[in-house]
């Protein structure tokens, strides 16, 4: 028989134990290999989890593991939480997606979520932000800890993914942004939604985020037109501007940049729905109306003429095929007026500065809590609860690729 020793260690195991059974009677030198084994293995594992010669309890301080790992998260949270009064029970069923892991915990009735000492837990762990949330219909607390290391939800990818393949067939205007906190596919029609409004601070990624929107739609081949208002003229502009779905029209522009013709485009749609009512518009195609930065409409509407027209395409809008994804890095009241949030009720709140904009946009704080990079929360109508989302970067290239 040859044994081929890994290390010294083994070796060494390996020699005394042929040693002894030179010297020895065979049960004594048995007991000793076995002997022998136990120790090596208690060293193997202790060397791998990067630990030797410490007690248990000095084990999360020494070693220096990744802050979603269970171990590390359970025994901080807990102690933060019992310097508060609470005794968490962790149900070690932790999900782990690609941005981060959800923990479950079990505490006493009664605990405000809201109480949490998510800033002091997030300090501890050495992360951006914890986050605190109940989980519906069940009794527990989950604990969202953003992973160490964050992959990357990759747009090409998701067109592959089953669920797409077989959802999007079955719907009007399919649309496929990103992946839920387990990894799941997030996919929505969006002539179900039927208005949207998606908003963050600027660099929190909701051009990335509209852009698969609109180019999963055109990935999917529905019929569909598509207004684009992109001040900027930079995220969508040079890659559209060529898109077969793009509105050819006398009256607007399907691509502004310049705010005059961001405003002609809003009357057009509105007096293209008050024909399609009349029946003086035969034409049913669905249109998709999509607004970059809305601020740039509203600081020139000084009489509200604009923000009046849009109100009533967002009231009205659906039983004329007409959506409208309205879009802002200032979100406040001013650009988002009480009347015209009220009409729009799917909301997709990408990082804000402030909880306060989280509020404006989902009724609800949370949304300063993200990590960025097309984190998101979601709130689609009729569910009212409010869900995170991880958006799927795509690239210049990708863009150039895609639309054609
Ligand atoms: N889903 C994502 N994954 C990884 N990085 C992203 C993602 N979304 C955005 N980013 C990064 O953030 C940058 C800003 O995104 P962008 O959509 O232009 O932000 P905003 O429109 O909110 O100002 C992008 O250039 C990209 O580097
Ligand atoms: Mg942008």
């Amino acid at each position: 028989m040859i044994l081929f020793p890994r290390n010294t260690f083994e070796g060494l195991t390996i020699l005394g134990a042929v040693s002894l059974f030179s010297f020895t009677d065979f049960t004594y030198t048995a007991t000793n290999i076995l002997i022998g084994s136990y120790i090596f293995w208690i060293w193997r594992t202790r060397h791998e989890r990067g630990y030797l010669f410490l007690k248990p309890t000095e084990i999360d301080i020494k070693i220096n593991l990744s802050p979603s790992s269970g171990r590390c998260v359970e025994n901080k949270v807990t102690r933060t939480l019992q310097d508060f009064g609470l005794e968490p029970v962790f149900l070690h069923k932790e999900i782990k997606g690609p941005v981060i892991t959800r923990h479950l915990i079990r505490t006493q009735k009664g605990v405000q979520i809201k109480k949490m000492p998510e800033k002091d837990i997030a300090r501890d762990l050495g992360v951006k932000s914890i986050v605190f949330s109940s989980n519906a219909g069940k009794s527990l607390i989950s604990v969202d800890v953003p992973n160490k290391q964050r992959e990357l939800v990759v747009f090409d990818d998701l067109l592959k993914t089953q669920e797409w393949l077989d959802a999007h067939k079955n719907m009007k205007l399919p649309m496929i942004t990103g992946v839920n906190v387990v990894g799941k596919p997030f996919i929505f029609d969006l002539a179900k939604m039927p208005q949207l409004i998606v908003a963050g601070t600027t660099g929190s990624g909701k051009s990335v985020y509209v852009n698969s929107m609109l180019l999963s739609l055109i990935h999917s081949g529905k019929p569909f037109k598509l207004i684009i208002s992109d001040g900027k003229g930079e995220d969508f502009f040079p890659f559209y501007r060529q898109s077969k779905n793009l509105l050819q029209n006398e009256t607007a522009k399907g691509l502004a940049v310049e705010v005059e013709d961001m405003i002609d485009q809003v009357e057009w749609l509105k007096t293209e729905m008050d024909n399609r009512f009349s029946g003086s518009s035969s034409k049913t195609i669905p249109i998709v109306y999509m607004c970059d930065e809305f601020a740039d409409i509203t600081m020139q509407d000084k009489d509200g003429d604009i923000e009046n027209s849009l109100t009533r395409i967002a009231q009205k809008g659906r039983s004329a095929n007409i959506h409208c994804i309205i879009c802002t890095q200032t979100p406040n009241s001013d650009v988002l007026s009480k009347t015209l949030r009220a009409n729009i009720p799917s909301r997709i709140a990408l990082t804000t500065g402030k909880g306060k904009e989280s509020e404006i946009i989902l009724d609800q704080w949370g949304a300063e809590k993200l990590l960025g990079n097309g984190d998101a929360l979601v709130k689609i109508i009729g569910s009212g609860q409010v869900e995170r989302m991880h958006g799927a970067l795509i690239t210049k290239a990708h863009l150039k690729a895609l639309v054609k």
